[in-house]
């Protein structure tokens, strides 16, 4: 029932039942309508609060705005690792490892961020990662994300898990999209996906290798997510309160519907997916080698596998016709203990040999991180939380601080280096421990 309301009306509607948990479908099968509970509200808000710049100076400052405005479980899904959360560590603390060696007084007139990886130009070496379920973080989630990397000149790669449908995401940018590919729902369900996003004009497609189960995130554990995506009423109150802390969030996420289903994940049987089956639906249906075949003759334009950490994956990953591979330990979110990602970049790009591009994502918190991965051997970055903290914090308006601060970080870094491009930076920019040179 609900989905034959308009948006503006399902507040009223949703507020009344206080259902905040459910999927809509769920909903529209046990709630009749009150007509005079109607009002006239706007639509999702696509009013961002401000992100002022004395309070988000830095990605840590919209990491602290985001805590502040989210309810904890959704703040602790964006924030939190897998397990101890050592590779969440030291995604962060292998930056530390490697300084940078200036060459001082060199003007830098004109300063060249433009990068261009597998035919998409980038105003800046930077792509958002493909991060699921980010309407449940502000309910422009992925719309918003997309609109900014658009105008700031760079582009966005949608997870397959996402709130809004593929097309709606790429009608929202100005600027280039990656898909992001997950088995989820079968085969069926992504060629269905695969169609979608070659017609729309998705023009690079990332497959994740990392995820044959998904790690054990122990903070969700601790908030009940399992409860609220999963739970009954009476499981779900213990971890209520969290949620009606945040009574503005509260207000959005109810405007929006509640829990959203996951338009690019569509199977024949079953239509689509709700956001509570996705995750035993991703058990299922990992990605495995042979799986690349078929998606190889479905995808005619570049494939690019995120998730590789050694040289022998990065070898298979080309030897299977991928024109490109993310080293990627997912942020710390699957593996515990799996490396941090800095660490086994000389050794993949020496693997790989030019054959390929060579991303790098997990930790990018500054500039100074970009250029690091770029001097060493890296074609651009991806960033995850450092954008997503923005979102949640801010909207489409949280983002584009985000990307803001990034680029004006290259740019100082840069010019501070007395490099005028970033297609100079190389290995003579940085210097990194002596036992990384014995490998
Ligand atoms: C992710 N990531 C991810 N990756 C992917 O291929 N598909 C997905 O749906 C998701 N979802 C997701 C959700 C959240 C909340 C996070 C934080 C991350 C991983 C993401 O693409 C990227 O690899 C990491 O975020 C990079 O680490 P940083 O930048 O967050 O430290």
């Amino acid at each position: 029932m609900i989905e034959m309301l308009p948006r503006s009306h399902r507040f009223a509607w949703l507020s009344a039942k206080m259902t905040l948990a459910m999927p809509r479908n769920v909903q529209s099968h046990t709630i009749s309508l009150n007509p005079t509970l109607y009002c006239s509200v706007s639509p999702m808000s696509t009013a961002s609060r401000a992100v002022p710049v004395p309070n988000a100076v830095n990605i840590d400052d919209l990491r602290e705005l985001a805590r502040r405005r989210v309810p904890r479980i959704v703040f602790n899904y964006i924030d939190g690792g897998a397990e101890g959360e050592f590779t969440l560590r030291e995604n962060r603390r292998i930056f530390d490892d490697v300084t940078l060696r200036p060459r001082q007084a060199v003007p830098v007139p004109n300063l060249n961020l433009h990068t261009r990886v597998l035919d998409t130009d980038l105003s800046m070496p930077l792509l958002l990662a493909p991060v699921g379920y980010c309407r449940v973080m502000h309910p422009d989630g992925e719309i918003a994300a997309a609109r900014a990397a658009g105008k700031a000149g760079t582009a966005a790669i949608l997870s397959t898990v996402s709130g809004h449908s593929l097309e709606e995401v790429k009608a929202a940018t100005t600027g280039p999209a990656w898909f992001q590919l997950y088995l989820t729902g079968g085969r069926a369900a992504a060629e269905n996906a695969l169609h979608r996003a070659q017609a729309t004009g998705y023009n690079v497609l990332v497959i994740t290798i990392d995820t044959t189960v998904i790690g054990l995130r122990e903070r969700e554990s601790r908030d009940g997510m399992e409860q609220m995506l999963r739970g009954n009423l009476w499981s779900r109150i213990p971890f209520v309160p969290q949620v009606l802390a945040r009574p503005r969030w509260l207000v959005r996420f109810l405007l929006d519907g509640g829990l959203p289903d996951m338009p690019n994940i569509v199977t024949p049987d079953r239509g689509v997916l709700r956001v509570r089956d996705a995750h035993t639906a991703i058990k299922r249906t990992a990605f495995f080698w042979d799986d690349i075949a078929w998606i190889r003759d479905l995808w005619k334009g570049p494939i690019v596998i995120k998730g590789v950490l050694t040289a022998e994956d990065a070898r298979k990953a080309i030897d299977s016709g991928a024109q490109g591979v993310v080293v990627s330990n997912h942020g710390g979110r699957q593996l515990d203990f799996a490396p941090p990602t800095l660490r086994v970049l000389p050794e993949i790009v020496r693997a790989v040999n030019r054959q390929a591009e060579v991303l790098l994502d997990s930790g990018i918190r500054r500039g100074t991180d970009i250029v690091k991965a770029i001097c060493l051997g890296a074609s651009a970055v991806l960033c995850g939380r450092a954008y997503i903290y923005g979102l949640a914090a801010a909207g489409e308006a949280g983002v584009t601080r985000a990307l803001q601060i990034l680029r004006a970080d290259l740019e100082r870094t840069l010019r501070l280096l007395g490099c005028s491009s970033i297609a100079d930076l190389d290995r003579s920019y940085v210097e990194i421990p002596a036992c990384w040179q014995r490998h």
